[in-house]
């Protein structure tokens, strides 16, 4: 039996979201950016980051190895998919669901800056800090939150819970009991 305890609530998360994309629109005013996606787990707060952003913008998606339906992350990533467009001089925002052990988004930073782009920053909706093993931080950052696993919101335990509204921490029945 899976049980769900909300961390963050919709309401939380929108404040937050909205916070972040007017940061980024000061931060990048008069200028284009192209917010690239990490598959799948960045897409709900891709899309509702967009629309907090009001400056010229394209999005792209990455795609990497995942856990699979572990919850500890292998240590190896492997990247499936690149970007479609060039990004060759342009102002990058990498856009993740979680910043956790910091592995895929260290590794995806040298991928992206082998393009050449103007600028490259992280957006990450939730910060692990305490769970890092690269040393890499985020330029925009949503919550910080515990060691803990979490669901919705776009993050998910293989593969379910995505479509979750508010963020959940996750517990199973070996943890619980
Ligand atoms: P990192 O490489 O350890 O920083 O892991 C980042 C990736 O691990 C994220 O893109 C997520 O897909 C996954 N991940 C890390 N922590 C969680 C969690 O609490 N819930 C769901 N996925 C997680
Ligand atoms: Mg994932």
């Amino acid at each position: 039996m899976d049980r769900l305890k909300v961390l963050l609530n919709q309401q939380q998360i929108k404040k937050r979201v909205a916070e972040l994309g007017a940061q980024i629109t000061r931060d990048f005013e008069g200028e284009s950016v192209v917010l690239v996606g990490v598959l799948k787990g960045a897409t709900i707060f891709l899309a509702d980051l967009a629309r907090e952003i009001k400056l010229d913008a394209t999005f792209d998606f990455i795609a990497v190895s995942s856990y699979g339906n572990s919850r500890e992350q292998s240590g190896e990533v492997k990247l499936m998919k690149d970007v479609d467009q060039s990004v060759d001089s342009k102002n990058v925002i990498l856009v993740e669901d979680i910043l956790d052990t910091g592995l895929t988004l260290t590794y995806l930073k040298n991928v992206l800056l082998a393009h050449k782009p103007k600028s490259l920053k992280i957006a990450a909706l939730l910060d692990k800090v305490s769970r890092r093993k690269q040393p890499i931080h985020g330029d925009y950052v949503g919550f910080e939150i515990p060691d803990e696993f979490v669901v919705g919101y776009g993050l998910d335990f293989a593969e379910r819970f995505r479509n979750l509204p508010d963020v959940c921490i996750l517990e199973t029945d070996e943890q619980s009991s």
